[in-house]
């Protein structure tokens, strides 16, 4: 099967690549290496430097490669920067999204799998946070990740495209930049590994949960084999 991942040089995006090609599928890879890197684009991948903003370069990707699947994974992912930045954080995260969705709908794609995020749920009400949760975001990136699964939702019910989305909370493992957000499990090996100290926010306690980068690779890569029919950690909705 071919599938097209935006964001793919990025640190979920290179390991969903990489398990994918090593169960034999044909993986294209769309990123503008803003945050990702070219080393971590898999070898076996073919790659297209491209801005998702850039609606008309995408159009001539998906026109050559017709991909039957797409993760798209390419996001604008720092929150402080969304609170800064709104309008780029929603160019990005939002026009980006509709610009990948045109061309699935032009270009009939079988399926998009997205990844939104647990910020989409704001300040919880209650743990751990499930699919009925309110979904109340209090930060523009929470906005800007919410907003394209409506987008997916119309697209899908509209043009017969399916989907899956998932709603990360913090993803940890192998290439996560230490200087991201989220990243305590990266930060803190980072800070080992040069001889510094952690520092531990709050009172110590766990507030936030966490899951392996290779389990969401696995997820997505299970999604792709089995269609909807599969349920994994109760992260899919
Ligand atoms: N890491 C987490 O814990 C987490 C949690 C929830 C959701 N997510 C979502 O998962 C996805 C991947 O996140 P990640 O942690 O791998 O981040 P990442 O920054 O490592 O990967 C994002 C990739 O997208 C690329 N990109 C950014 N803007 C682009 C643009 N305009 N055009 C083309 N490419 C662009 C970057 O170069 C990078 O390679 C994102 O959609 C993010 O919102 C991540």
């Amino acid at each position: 099967m071919k599938v097209l991942i935006t964001g793919g040089a990025g640190f979920i995006g290179s390991n969903v690549a990489d398990l994918l090609v090593k169960e034999d599928h044909e993986v294209v890879i769309v990123d503008n290496l803003s945050r990702g890197k070219i080393e971590h684009v898999n070898k076996n991948a073919r790659f297209y430097k491209c801005d998702i903003r850039d609606a008309h370069k995408l159009f001539i990707i998906f026109a050559k490669e017709q991909p039957e699947v797409v993760i798209h994974n390419a996001a604008q992912i720092d929150v402080q920067m969304s609170m800064r930045k709104p309008a780029l954080d929603a160019d990005i995260n939002i026009k980006g999204t509709v610009n990948i969705l045109e061309c699935c709908r032009e270009f009939k794609v079988r399926k998009i799998i997205y990844p939104s995020s647990a910020a989409v749920y704001g300040n919880p009400m209650y743990l751990p946070i499930d699919e009925n949760h309110q979904v109340k975001p209090i930060s523009f990136y929470g906005v800007s990740k919410q907003v394209p699964e409506h987008y997916i939702k119309a697209y899908a019910q509209l043009y017969n495209i399916k989907y899956t989305i998932f709603r990360y909370t913090n993803v940890y493992g192998i290439r996560q930049d230490p200087k991201g957000e989220g990243g305590v499990v990266s930060v803190f090996i980072y800070k080992f590994l040069n001889n510094q100290c952690p520092i531990i926010f709050g009172d110590g306690n766990q507030t936030r949960d966490f899951i392996y980068v290779n389990d969401v690779a696995k997820a997505n890569v299970l999604l792709d084999v089995f269609g909807d029919l599969v349920r994994y950690n109760g992260l899919m909705m």
